[in-house]
């Protein structure tokens, strides 16, 4: 393993802790806290970077596990896709935005309504991303 190549690994796996941290710091709230958004689209990015890295170190006779690969991206897609959803659903009812002086702010009324289904679209996001580290660990 190249040095680029493992630094692109340790970003690939703080994202997966940012999902999975962000997911147990709020789990009680219901809500998208900007970790696990982030960190499920750097899984992409970093996970996309890490397989051309592979694909060009790899031996020809042992090439990389594709199928492998391709289960990770569309788990990873639903990740992200769970995620963006939610967000964009607590953003329009105002919920985890910062109060601006003389701004509109969040109201609590709406909140509770709102978060209902956010609160799945998490839970499954966070369960999909346990699902790729055990995928990423067992398929071997
Ligand atoms: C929620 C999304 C994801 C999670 C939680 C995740 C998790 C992991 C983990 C834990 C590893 C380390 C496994 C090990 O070294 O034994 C890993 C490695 C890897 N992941 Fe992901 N991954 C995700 C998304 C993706 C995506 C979208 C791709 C590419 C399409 C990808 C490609 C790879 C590759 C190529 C490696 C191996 C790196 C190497 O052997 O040097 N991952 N992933």
């Amino acid at each position: 393993m190249t040095v680029v190549q493992g630094i692109v690994l340790v970003l690939h796996l703080l994202g997966m802790a940012a999902i999975l941290g962000g997911w147990f710091a709020t789990r009680h709230e219901g809500r998208v806290h900007p970790a696990m958004l982030w960190g499920a689209r750097a899984q992409i990015l970093t996970g996309l970077i890490l397989v051309g890295l592979v694909e060009a170190a790899a031996d020809p006779t042992d090439p990389p596990n594709h199928p492998k690969i391709a289960v990770k991206l569309v788990v990873a897609l639903s990740v992200v896709a769970c995620m963006e959803i939610a967000n964009a659903r607590q953003r329009r009812a105002g919920v985890g935005e910062v109060p601006r002086p003389g701004g509109r702010s969040g109201g609590s009324a709406t909140t509770a309504v709102a978060t209902v289904p956010a609160v799945t679209l998490v839970r499954v996001g966070a369960a999909l991303t346990l699902l790729n580290v055990v995928i990423a660990v067992l398929w071997t």
